[in-house]
């Protein structure tokens, strides 16, 4: 590349932007860098596995959603703080004008901890406590989503002042993905079906309770949705269910709040959600529907998780060994896994894998990236290219794990959970610190 730079030109990059964080990118001696910092000196100070976060890439795929729906009359973007979430973590999305949807009361405290105004706080949940509710009561939240008849009346007992509420519905949409992440469909745990009116009979139970103030509706159709017209069949659907409530209740709701969802991709080739197409998606949407059913238009909310925390993440890894077995499969051990990366094992997730410590020269091979805990399916990537002379020591960062693996981590094998660095201009600091033995042991009460 020194002799003959115009290679390096028409090379495609060594580190894929639409997947890895915005700020990633190689230095002279090879080493991937993320937010200014070589990973390399990630790994030596905070040791691996390790997660690291790309603010910078956080913040501003939370501004593109601000910009991006910014025409739409009346919306709000409210970030799912299951997918990633700290005290940083939460105020980042209240600095970049975000509300924070959570689900327990853990979430609620992280988020509150995090400086989010109460009232810009979505409860969500399908089997909340009444000691949740109380809390989320005491705590002011502005909106708790009701998932159940008996969190209605649960709800209505608790609540101090009038409490503001959506309804989740599931509005029948089958994104046809992977089942534990398809929400939209009558024959799953969240929600009220459209059909047989259960979603109009929470509506007449929310109004029994003049404590409870029904503002709206709710829906989360599910996960890695790559087409936006889902989100517009789910408007017409959900339009025409809240004018079927002004029709029966003579009260006409004003939000309608669409879930997240929005697909990321983890490989090259992986779709994405358009943000701008799903703009323009919803708009069209509502000017039909509300055209059609002549209902005012509601204020729209939605919900993205991964598709802002996804790919400002990088887990590092060390290799721990390289061996071919005798099927011909080689295996690149590494000091993490299944526990802190669940989402392979789940879902069948595939992952983008590359040598962060040094430049990737020679020849390359096909291996599989394993976990080192104890089952044969703990793996991270298999089949990915990588290095032939990787060696025990080389580092591996892997791509787009913002979303869904600090926040899905265990102490399987007793392992502790990996630290949590923020990396901005250069520097790196710890956001959560890594979990030590003595924390695993002074849970455990003899
Ligand atoms: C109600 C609700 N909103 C938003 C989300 C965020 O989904 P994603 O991270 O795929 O955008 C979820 C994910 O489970 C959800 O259940």
């Amino acid at each position: 590349m020194d002799i003959l730079p115009s290679l390096g030109q028409a090379a495609p990059p060594r580190f894929d932007p639409a997947i890895w964080p915005i700020t990633a990118h190689p230095d002279e001696e090879g080493r991937l860098c993320v937010g200014g910092v070589p990973l390399a000196d990630i790994a030596d100070e905070f040791h691996t596995p390790a997660y690291v976060i790309d603010e910078n890439d956080f913040r501003n795929r939370a501004r593109r959603y601000r910009k991006a729906l910014r025409g739409s009359n009346g919306f709000e973007v409210v970030y799912a703080g299951k997918s990633l979430l700290t005290t940083a973590v939460a105020r980042w999305a209240r600095e970049e004008g975000l509300g924070v949807d959570v689900c327990s009361s853990g979430e609620l405290a992280v988020a509150l901890a995090g400086g989010v105004d109460p009232a810009r706080i979505v409860m969500h949940g399908n089997a909340k406590s009444p000691d949740e509710l109380r809390e989320a009561v005491r705590a002011g939240v502005g909106r708790i989503v009701l998932d159940s008849c008996v969190e209605i009346a649960y709800l209505a007992g608790v609540a101090q002042r009038r409490q503001p509420v959506l309804i989740r519905v599931t509005p029948d949409i089958d994104i046809h993905g992977h089942r534990a992440v398809t929400t939209g469909i009558s024959d799953q745990k969240f929600g009220f079906t459209l059909a047989e009116g259960q979603a109009a009979d929470a509506a007449k139970r929310v109004l029994a309770h003049p404590i409870l103030d029904l503002v709206g509706l709710h829906c989360h159709i599910g996960s890695q949705v790559t087409d936006p017209a889902l989100y517009g069949e789910a408007i017409h659907r959900m339009i025409a269910a809240m004018a079927d409530i002004r029709a029966q209740h003579g009260v006409i709701l004003t939000e309608l709040n669409i879930g997240g969802g929005h697909a990321i991709p983890y490989i090259p080739g992986d779709r994405e959600l358009d943000l701008g197409e799903l703009a323009r998606v919803i708009e069209d949407a509502l000017d039909e529907a509300c055209a059609a059913e002549h209902f005012p238009r509601p204020k729209i909310v939605v919900e993205p998780g991964r598709a802002i925390s996804g790919r400002a993440g990088v887990t590092l890894y060390r290799v721990c060994s390289v061996k071919t077995q005798s099927g011909g499969r080689t295996f690149v051990a590494v000091d993490g896994g299944m526990s802190d990366n669940p989402r392979v094992s789940l879902y069948g997730a595939q992952y983008t894998v590359a040598l962060a410590n040094r430049h990737p020269l020679g020849h390359k091979q096909r291996v599989t990236v394993a976990g080192r805990h104890c089952e044969a399916g703990d793996e991270i990537a298999r089949d990915v290219e990588l290095p032939a002379d990787l060696r025990p020591g080389d580092l591996l960062a892997v791509a787009c794990t913002g979303a869904y693996h600090h926040s899905m981590a265990s102490n399987y094998n007793m392992v502790g959970r990996p630290s949590l660095v923020a990396v901005k201009d250069g520097r790196a600091r710890a956001m959560v610190r890594r979990e030590t033995i003595a924390d695993l042991l002074s849970r455990d009460c003899g």
